[in-house]
This record gives structure tokens, C-alpha cells and sequence, in this order.
């Protein structure tokens, strides 16, 4: 059984190899990815040798169908798990382009030519394949202080970001609706854990408080997400794709709301307290002007996820926030790396001329 795993060298998709080799013993994955800025081979660097031996790389662009094609072609996968995407929400206001490029018509490009391999010329799909498009909570737009995103919320996207992950959505829907592609689209809430790219607020502000820089919140912080640690989505997503219903959607959350300045103040007391660093306080903080558009609250409703498919998220906020904490500052190197640009290299050193 090999699937496709789009954007493995991202900061979720680099969980999910490691959770999903480690799960099937047995199993290989085909990892893809462009190696964009924040796709980081060295993500994948603690992969056991035998691991290593079931993950095969192709550095590719999904927006590139000839080059898909040849890879559909090399690798007939059974099914395809599309993680790539461009993520951050401020990138996206101040370039919107290259977001609707990846994010649409990349994932088009990926529909496309899964429809080539897995649609006979009978007109029939071959068994056991699926496309599983992973997606956000951000789809729905932004929630008051009360009410909570279910499946059936109508999607209002505000950011270049969520409008071409809403896009995206659609487009897959569309496969379904008319080929009869067999379908499902996960939308999770806000990720927290190892190896995320340090421009999103959790790692940034790990990395600015270590180094006595201030940590930039935006306007009041008081906006809410609700915060999953990546492995209970790395876990959803595997039993959405082994046992997901072919064309439904699942939301995916932690049932942990929280407010931006709160996580801010929580993870600078705990670097506090277990680097000892006097010097770690809340004077760091600095509320800069608001970001654009800026959605106020994202809570989701997950009860269909747990009712039909018993997922339930395993990790306690508080024990999941500590060990990320503890991760960073064990994993100071990779960091550096990343801040320093070395880790672009590590493609070219680890992967080329095999
Ligand atoms: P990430 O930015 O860390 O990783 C994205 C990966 O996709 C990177 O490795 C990047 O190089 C790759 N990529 C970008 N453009 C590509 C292209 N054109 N071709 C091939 N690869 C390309 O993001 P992430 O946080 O790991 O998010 C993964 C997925 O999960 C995204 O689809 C995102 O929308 C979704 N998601 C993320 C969160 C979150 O909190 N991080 C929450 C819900 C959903
Ligand atoms: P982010 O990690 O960018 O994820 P998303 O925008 O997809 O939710 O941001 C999480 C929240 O933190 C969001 O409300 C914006 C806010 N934020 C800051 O206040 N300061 C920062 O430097 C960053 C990166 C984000």
C-alpha cells in the first residue's frame, strides 16, 4: 500500500510521516514537496533507518502537471493525502498570487491526474483509492464569543489565504460531485508541536523570547483559536483516510479555545521557569498594529469526527504546551538552521546524487 503525501517536508506533513511509518510497519510513503521556504527536509531527519527506507522523496512542484504526470506514473499510489499548500495568513495579504496558484490549481493539478491513474476507461474508479484534501477551520470565517464551526457552516473565507483553501475545497467537492471521485476534506484548527516554520505565533515567539527579542502580538490579542497538538490531527487524519465516509467533510479541533495573549504569557512563563533566564518576562511582549482582516474567534464543533469515527483528541493542552516548549529548546540547531537559511541546503547535501 503507498500513498502520496503532498508537502512532507512541512511542519504537518513532516508529523504525519513520522506518525503514519510508525503506525503501518509495513506501509511506504511517497513524500512531495517543492521546498519552498518552509518545507524543511531536516524535518524528516529523525526518521529510523528502516523508515527511511519506506520514505521516497520527489522535490516537486504540485502545480506542475507534466511533472505530476511522470510521478503518477513512477508511482501508482493508492491514494493521496494533499498537506501542500501555501499557510501563512500574513504572507498571504501581502502576496496573494502564489496562494491561489498552489492552493487551487495545485490542488487541481493533483485531482486531475489522480482521476487520470484511478478513473478506468469504463468509467468506473478502481477500489481503495481516495483523495484526502486537508484543510482549515479558517473556511468558515470567524465566529462572536459564542457558536462553534460544523460542517455545514457556510463557508466565508477573509484571508487570500482561506478564500483559496475554501477554493480548494470546492474544487475537490467538484471531483466528487461530478466524476464521483472518492473524497474526504478534513478541517482542523490551529496546530501546535514540533518542527512548524518559526513565522507562526507559537515557534516565533519560543525563538524571539530565547533570544530577549520582543514577541509582536497583534492588537489586543485577545482573538481566539482553539489549539490541537499535531499529533491528534495526524491521528484524525489517518482514520478519516482508512475510515472516512467516501464525499463527507470532517472538522477536526481540540475543544481548547484560547486566547492569543494567553498562550503569549503561558509560554513565556514556562521558558522562564525551565531555562531559569531572568530575563524571559512579559516585558517582551509588544501589541503591534492588528493584521488585516483579522479573524476575531475560530472554535470548532468536532462532534461528528468523534460520533462516527470515535476520534478524540489525546493530548491536554497544558502537557502538549510543555513538551512543544521543551521540543524547541531541545532542538535549538534546527532552529538556528532555519533562521541562518542553512536548511535549504539540506536537500542538496542528503538527497541528491543517491
Ligand atoms: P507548512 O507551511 O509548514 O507546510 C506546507 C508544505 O507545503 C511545505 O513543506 C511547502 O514546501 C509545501 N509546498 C508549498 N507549496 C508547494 C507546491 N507548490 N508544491 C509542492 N509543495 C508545496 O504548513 P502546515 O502547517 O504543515 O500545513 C499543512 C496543511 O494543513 C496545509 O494545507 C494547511 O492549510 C493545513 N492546515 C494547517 C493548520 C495549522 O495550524 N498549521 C491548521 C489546519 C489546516
Ligand atoms: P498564526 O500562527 O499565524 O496562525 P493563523 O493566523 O493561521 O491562526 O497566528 C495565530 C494567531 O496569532 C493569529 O490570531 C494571529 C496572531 N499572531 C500574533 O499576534 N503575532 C504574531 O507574530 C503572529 C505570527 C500571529
Amino acid at each position: 500500500m503507498k500513498i502520496l503525501v503532498t508537502g512532507a517536508a512541512g511542519f504537518i506533513g513532516s508529523n504525519f510521516v513520522y506518525y503514519y511509518l510508525s503506525r503501518y510497519p509495513e506501509r511506504t510513503i511517497i513524500g512531495l514537496d517543492n521546498l519552498s521556504y518552509a518545507g524543511n527536509l531536516e524535518n524528516l531527519s529523525l526518521l529510523s533507518p528502516d523508515q527511511k527506507a519506506r520514505f521516497l522523496f520527489e522535490k516537486a512542484d504540485i502545480t506542475d502537471s507534466v511533472l505530476i504526470k511522470k510521478i503518477f506514473s513512477k508511482y501508482p499510489v493508492d491514494g493521496i493525502i494533499n498537506f501542500a499548500a501555501e499557510t501563512h495568513v500574513d504572507r498571504s495579504i501581502h502576496d496573494p498570487q502564489v496562494f491561489l496558484k498552489t492552493n487551487i490549481l495545485g490542488t487541481n493539478v493533483l485531482l486531475e491526474e489522480a482521476k487520470n491513474i484511478w478513473h478506468t476507461k469504463s468509467g468506473v474508479w478502481k477500489e481503495g483509492k481516495k483523495f484526502l484534501q486537508v484543510s482549515t477551520d479558517e473556511v468558515y470565517g470567524t465566529l462572536g464569543p459564542a457558536g462553534y464551526f460544523t460542517e455545514t457552516t457556510p463557508l466565508d473565507p477573509h484571508s487570500p489565504y482561506s478564500a483559496s483553501k475554501a477554493s480548494a475545497d470546492l474544487v475537490v467537492k467538484a471531483y466528487h460531485d461530478t466524476y464521483g471521485m472518492p473524497v474526504n476534506i478534513t478541517r482542523c484548527s490551529n496546530n501546535y508541536g514540533p518542527w512548524q516554520f518559526p513565522e507562526k505565533l507559537i515557534p516565533l515567539l519560543i525563538h524571539n523570547a530565547l533570544l530577549h527579542k520582543e514577541i509582536p502580538v497583534y492588537g489586543d490579542g485577545k482573538q481566539i483559536r482553539d489549539w490541537l497538538y499535531v499529533e491528534d490531527h495526524c491521528r484524525a487524519i489517518d482514520l478519516v483516510y482508512e475510515s472516512g465516509k467516501n464525499g463527507e467533510i470532517y472538522n477536526i479541533g481540540g475543544n481548547n479555545e484560547r486566547e492569543n495573549i494567553v498562550i503569549v504569557k503561558k509560554i513565556i512563563s514556562l521558558l522562564h521557569e525551565m531555562t531559569g533566564d531572568p530575563r524571559i518576562d512579559e516585558s517582551l511582549i509588544n501589541h503591534v498594529k492588528d493584521r488585516l482582516g483579522h479573524d476575531r474567534r475560530y472554535a470548532i464543533d468536532a462532534s461528528k469526527i468523534k460520533r462516527d469515527l470515535h476520534w478524540e483528541h489525546t493530548v491536554p493542552f497544558d502537557e502538549g504546551i510543555a513538551r512543544t516548549v521543551q521540543w524547541y529548546l531541545d532542538h535549538r540547531e534546527w532552529m538556528s538552521n532555519v533562521i541562518s537559511g542553512e536548511y535549504t541546503q539540506f536537500y542538496a547535501k542528503n538527497y541528491m546524487n543517491r
